[in-house]
């Protein structure tokens, strides 16, 4: 899988829309957000968070918000959406994602803030998560979450993804679905940025 220049982070970044047309900035997460990211776990509903984390938290233990703070350490990533709200950038949902080169995969889980779902935002999120997947050399992408969180199926169903039993834990399922975007709507600043480094790697015969 092709490598990101962890150096320059923002250059990954993405505009994406919701369902409204109201603009979301998609970012990896910068040490300046750790308050806000611990903010907008504690003010999910209980049930979005332990739909997130397969059981009750209040708050990221101080070792698991570390973990989401560091990108690209032991090969997991953490994007924020965040959204002007009243002058203030606010993150409005978040993903993480661990690619895994061996099996060309990409492990991913998300939440998005009670007061901005259904607003057509995980859509949105998950499409570019493909496309962020699709450019690290990804041919599948997958996540678990529990057969309880029906919110969670409708939303993997209507984006394209297929249902199979996880692997150790019966009370997970898995949701997978084979990457092939065309690369006519290159979706993704990471998409653009593989390409050119491709590209840097291996000019033409004739240059
Ligand atoms: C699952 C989740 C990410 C969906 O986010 P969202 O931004 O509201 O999703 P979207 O607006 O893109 O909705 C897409 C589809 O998901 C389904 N969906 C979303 N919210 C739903 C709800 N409250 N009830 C039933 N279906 C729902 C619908 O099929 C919806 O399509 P529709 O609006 O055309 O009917 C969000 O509910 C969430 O963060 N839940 C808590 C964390 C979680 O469960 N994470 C998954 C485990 S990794």
């Amino acid at each position: 899988m092709s490598l990101l220049r962890l150096q320059d982070l923002k250059q990954y970044s993405d505009t994406l829309r919701t369902r409204q047309g109201e603009a979301l900035n998609v970012r990896f997460i910068e040490p300046r957000d750790t308050d806000e990211l611990q903010h907008y776990f504690r003010s999910l509903s209980t049930r979005s968070r332990y739909n997130r984390f397969f059981g009750a938290i209040s708050e990221l233990p101080k070792g698991l918000l570390h973990d989401f703070l560091q990108v690209g350490e032991r090969e997991r990533f953490t994007v924020v959406a965040t959204m002007m709200v009243d002058g203030f950038e606010t993150i409005v949902a978040e993903a993480r994602y661990a690619p895994h080169e061996e099996s060309a995969t990409l492990e991913f889980g998300l939440s998005v803030g009670d007061r901005w779902q259904r607003r057509g935002i995980a859509t949105a999120l998950l499409r570019n998560l493909e496309c962020r997947a699709a450019a690290l050399g990804a041919e599948h992408m997958f996540g678990d979450t529990l057969r309880a969180n029906e919110t969670m199926i409708s939303l993997a169903r209507k984006s394209g993804f297929a249902f199979v039993n996880h692997p150790d834990d019966w009370k997970l399922v898995r949701f997978d679905k084979e990457i092939r975007l065309a690369p006519k709507d290159i979706p993704c600043a990471s998409w653009r940025l593989a390409a050119l480094s491709r590209q840097a790697d291996s000019p033409s015969a004739s240059a």
